[in-house]
């Protein structure tokens, strides 16, 4: 199907957030309105402060939004994400999204191979043999295969970061939001991550948002965003290779 009749697979129309009263008051979003495409890796620019990880969590579910609607396929058919209960909007969320938090939310307790495991266990009913399976893989393209038993305290900050992209991506969900997903690694990892996120949207047509800072990211990428001021601005991408 040609690009140009695709529908999108994740709309975010006129989300307005703000945070705090009186005159503490401050609109983060004002009236964002962004659609996200299967097959695509998108990048999420801005400077800090501007409220990336705000539209992050609004677009996936985990923060509701002052107005506006975040519109998701989810089997076949398109949800108003903000209108479900929270019991359905935490199903929705399972099913299809994976998100790589700013400061990873690993779980102190489990091994680095059981954080992935967990997810497939209970996100998508996998066995404990397909689990232990899947959950290895992922590990192996994360170049973490001597750290599967290792817990977040005995690993490194890059470590953990790759442990949190592995836990996202391994249940291949249809929609993954990375927020500054390579901020603690070496290049060599950050394009390893970067790839393997590209692959996600272009082979499995998975929708990939991805906040970052790192300009090297931009060559990977399909479409690029801007956030300043509580305005989403896409740009073109050519002017920047
Ligand atoms: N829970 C909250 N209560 C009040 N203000 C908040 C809250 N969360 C975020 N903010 C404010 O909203 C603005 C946007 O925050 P956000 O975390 O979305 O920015 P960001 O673009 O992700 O920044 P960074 O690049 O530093 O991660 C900031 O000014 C922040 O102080
Ligand atoms: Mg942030």
């Amino acid at each position: 199907m040609p690009a140009t009749t695709t529908t999108p697979s994740l709309q975010g129309v006129k989300l307005v957030k703000t945070y705090g009263d009186g005159d503490a008051r401050r609109t983060t979003l004002h009236e964002v309105t962004i659609d996200l495409f299967p097959g695509e890796l998108v990048l999420l620019m801005g400077p800090s402060g501007s409220g990336k990880s705000t539209l992050l969590a609004v677009l996936s579910g985990l923060l509701e939004p002052d107005s506006g609607q975040v519109m998701a396929e989810d089997d076949g058919r398109l949800r108003e994400v903000w209108q479900l209960t929270p019991k359905e909007r935490e199903e929705y969320r399972r099913r299809n999204t994976g998100f790589v938090f700013q400061g990873y939310n690993l779980f102190p307790a489990l091994t680095a191979r059981q954080q992935l495991e967990i997810v497939l266990k209970w996100g998508s009913g996998a066995t404990s043999g397909e689990a232990r399976q899947r959950a290895d893989d992922m590990l192996d393209k994360l170049g973490l295969a001597k750290n599967k038993s290792k817990k977040p305290a005995q690993l490194s900050g890059g470590e953990k970061q790759r442990v949190a992209i592995g836990r996202a991506l391994v249940k291949n969900p249809n929609f993954v939001f990375a927020d500054e997903p390579t901020s603690a690694l070496d290049w060599e990892n950050g394009q390893k991550v970067i790839e393997l996120l590209r692959d996600a949207a272009h082979e499995r047509k998975a929708s990939i948002l991805v906040v970052s800072h790192d300009h090297r990211i931009l060559p990977f990428v399909d479409v690029y965003y801007h956030l300043e001021d509580g305005h989403l601005e896409r740009r073109p991408l050519a002017a920047h290779h």
